[in-house]
Parts: C-alpha cells; sequence; structure tokens
C-alpha cells in the first residue's frame, strides 16, 4: 500500500496534490462553492454571534491556519479553543454560537467529549473531518467531510492541509451573500483551482529539505517564527519536528519575539522564519534582522526571488516556494516542514509511521 514509498508519512506528503483535488472535487461550481453538508445551515450560521473552532494537535492547528479568512470572508469574530482545556474550564459556549469541530479521525475523546458539552449548550455544532460515519459526523448537526482519503502516519500532513482548504470553502459559502468581498472570493476560488499544481512545485523542494535536515541532525532544538496567517504553520511545523523527529522544536508567533524567545538567540540554535508575501512581509524583514544582528542561525522561508529581500548579505539559508494567494500559502508553507521533519527522522534513525508514546488517534481522556 505504501507503494514506491519507504513510509505511509512520505506517500500521505507526497499526495497532496490529489488529495487537496479529492477535497475540492465537485465542489467549486460556476465561480463560487457548493457544500452540501452546510447549505441548508448557512442562513444560521450568518446570523452566529461567533464561530468557535475546537480541536486537538494538527487538527487545532488547521482551525488557527482557517481563522484569519473566515473572520475576513464572514465577519463573525473567531475564537480557538483546545477541547480539553474548553473542558478543564468549563468556559462559557451559546445557543448564539457556531462551534466547529475540526478532527481526522473524528474519534478523538476530548474533541468529543467538548462536542457533547456545546450540544449541551446548545450550540449549532459543525463537523470537519476525514472519516464519513465518524462519532464526530454522526453527531454534529451538519458539516464537511474532508475526503482526503485514509490517512495512515500517526503525524498528519495531507489532512492537515485538506481540513485548511475544507474550511476555506467554508468561509466562502458562509461569505458567499456579501457584495464587498467578491473580489477577494474569486481570487481566492481561482487560488484553490491553481492550489495543487501549486503543491506539486512546492513537493520539488523534497532533496533541498533532505539536505537541511542532515545540517540540523544534531541540533538540540529548533525554533519556527511565523506570524498572521502563517503563525499556525510554525505550530504546525513545530509539532511535526517534535512528535516524530523527536526534537524539542517550538513555534513562535513573531510578534511576540521581543517579549522573552529572543533571549534564546544565539549563533547555534537554528531558527525558521516563515516570510512569505504578504501584509506582514516588512514586519518579517524586521525580524529577520533584529535575529541576524543577535547572531541567529537563519534559514528564511520565502516567496520566490525573494531571496534577496529577505536575506540580503547572503547570511542565512533560504527556502524559496511558490506563491499563491495569501490566505492559502499556509498550505504551500506546510510542506517543505512536513518534508524537513520526514528526513530529520530517517535520518535521526526513528520510527517514522509510529513514533514513540503516540498513538493516531487518541480515543481515551
Ligand atoms: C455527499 C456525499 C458524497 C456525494 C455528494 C454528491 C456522503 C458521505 N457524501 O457529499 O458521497 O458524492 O453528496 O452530491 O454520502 N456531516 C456532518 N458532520 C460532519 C461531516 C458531515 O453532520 O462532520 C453531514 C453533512 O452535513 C451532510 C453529510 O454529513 O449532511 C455528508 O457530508 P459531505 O460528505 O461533506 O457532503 P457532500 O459533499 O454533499
Ligand atoms: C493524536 C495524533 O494526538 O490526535 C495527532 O497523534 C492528531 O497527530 C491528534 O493531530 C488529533 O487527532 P484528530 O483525529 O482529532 O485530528
Ligand atoms: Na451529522
Amino acid at each position: 500500500k505504501k507503494g514506491s514509498y519507504d513510509h505511509f508519512m512520505q506517500k500521505e506528503i507526497h499526495e497532496q496534490p490529489h488529495s487537496l483535488t479529492t477535497t475540492m472535487r465537485g465542489r467549486l461550481k460556476d465561480g463560487g462553492v457548493l457544500l452540501g453538508g452546510l447549505k441548508e445551515h448557512l442562513k444560521t450560521i450568518r446570523r452566529c454571534r461567533r464561530v468557535v473552532f475546537i480541536g486537538c494537535g494538527t487538527s487545532y492547528n488547521a482551525a488557527l491556519a482557517a481563522r484569519p479568512f473566515v473572520e475576513e470572508l464572514t465577519g463573525i469574530p473567531v475564537t480557538m479553543e483546545v477541547a480539553s482545556d474548553l473542558l478543564d474550564r468549563q468556559g462559557p459556549i451559546y445557543r448564539e454560537d457556531t462551534a466547529v469541530f475540526v478532527s481526522q479521525s473524528g474519534e478523538t475523546a476530548d474533541t468529543l467529549l467538548a462536542l457533547d458539552y456545546a450540544l449541551e449548550n446548545g450550540a449549532l455544532c459543525v463537523g470537519i473531518t476525514n472519516t464519513v460515519g465518524s462519532t464526530l459526523s454522526r453527531k454534529t448537526h451538519c458539516g464537511v467531510h474532508i475526503n482526503a482519503g485514509c490517512e495512515i502516519g500517526v503525524a498528519s500532513t495531507k489532512a492537515y492541509t485538506s481540513q485548511i482548504v475544507a474550511m476555506a470553502m467554508m468561509a466562502l459559502a458562509i461569505g458567499s451573500d456579501q457584495i464587498s468581498t467578491q473580489a477577494r472570493r474569486n481570487a481566492i476560488i481561482s487560488g484553490l483551482t491553481s492550489l495543487p499544481s501549486c503543491v506539486s512545485g512546492v513537493l520539488k523542494l523534497d532533496a533541498e529539505m533532505k539536505e537541511l535536515a542532515s545540517s540540523l541532525i544534531d541540533s538540540e532544538s529548533l525554533l519556527v517564527f511565523g506570524r498572521g496567517y502563517n503563525y499556525a504553520t510554525a505550530l504546525e511545523g513545530a509539532l511535526k519536528v517534535k512528535e516524530v523527529a523527536l526534537m524539542h522544536s517550538e513555534g513562535m508567533l513573531a510578534g511576540e519575539m521581543k517579549h522573552g524567545p529572543l533571549a534564546l538567540v544565539d549563533e547555534n540554535l537554528p531558527i525558521i522564519v516563515i516570510a512569505t508575501r504578504d501584509a506582514c512581509f516588512s514586519k518579517q524583514q524586521s525580524v529577520i534582522q533584529q535575529l541576524l544582528s543577535r547572531k541567529g542561525r537563519l534559514v528564511v522561508m520565502c516567496s520566490k526571488g525573494d531571496a534577496s529581500a529577505v536575506c540580503p548579505n547572503g547570511s542565512c539559508r533560504v527556502i524559496e516556494v511558490p506563491g499563491v494567494a495569501d490566505c492559502l500559502q499556509p498550505v504551500i508553507n506546510i510542506i517543505p516542514l512536513q518534508l524537513l521533519a520526514y528526513h530529520l527522522t530517517v535520518l535521526r534513525g526513528f520510527d517514522v509511521d509510529q513514533p514513540r508514546n503516540l498513538a493516531k488517534s487518541v480515543t481515551t481522556q
């Protein structure tokens, strides 16, 4: 079933042009979006007071990647909840809320308990899941199957990108009654259409990421700085590295750098900075300058052709990625980090598909 690949994680990373195609199949129509699972509920969702995203692990990170464009296209405030933390706090959930549960398996215990809690509190409950017939799919009022195909590697890869795309289509569908954002929606829809070929393009960085991995093999730690649309990319990239390569790694909000993380910077600690083109680009350029002035060991991810704009005197390593619509860029940017985590794991001699102490689906609290 792995075909020509050595591991399921590797196969699942490389099949993303296809999995993203199946996520969108039949759902982008006449310049608009048709999600059969949501269409009866769009009016209710448009009237809600807030959207609350709830999930664990990679699925939480996917929701975090979706947050900016859901806010932008719908105008509805979005809050984020790690499922276990919502339960620990017994945080307020209201009838006027739309609670969106994100889970690849649809069987994660914390997420399902948070779903029971939101149902008791009267919220409209929406599922985003890869598993038809799962408990999440059955118990939610409505939702979207991401149709990424079965994911076997414990570290989620193709489900992450398909979750983001499913939520992009959800945001487009909710916002489809707004005239003021029509042009923006059209640009995102054309971005979605070009995404599979863009993903094929970024997968060509495989050998480059293997080489980067070999330079990081003995590092104790790896930081990843992102912001805006790519804050989630930083968290998810770091999660991949820690869960499979068993290396300490933290994703950080670049805007918080001066409030603590800067103290860690020296010539040894490797730091990845995500600085692809969007409204935060110039802020990331100044973050890079500040890190370089403290002799930081930097790897900068930037848009194609921007190497000298992010790293004027060639003092850092650069990963150039193809550009898509800014809000979809997280789908592209995570892929070099998935490849990096994969190669780092193989080079360090750890089990790629079955990382130490972890399970694909955590069905107990
Ligand atoms: C559905 C069919 C698909 C068919 C298409 C044709 C299923 C599972 N899907 O896809 O095979 O090709 O029509 O028009 O038969 N749901 C939840 N919670 C979730 C996810 C989904 O309640 O977490 C519900 C939806 O609200 C919907 C149903 O499950 O009622 C199917 O969802 P989905 O597969 O996303 O719908 P379609 O894309 O319309
Ligand atoms: C487990 C997995 O912790 O559950 C993670 O090891 C996953 O990879 C998390 O992200 C959430 O799983 P699900 O199925 O709810 O998306
Ligand atoms: Na359901």
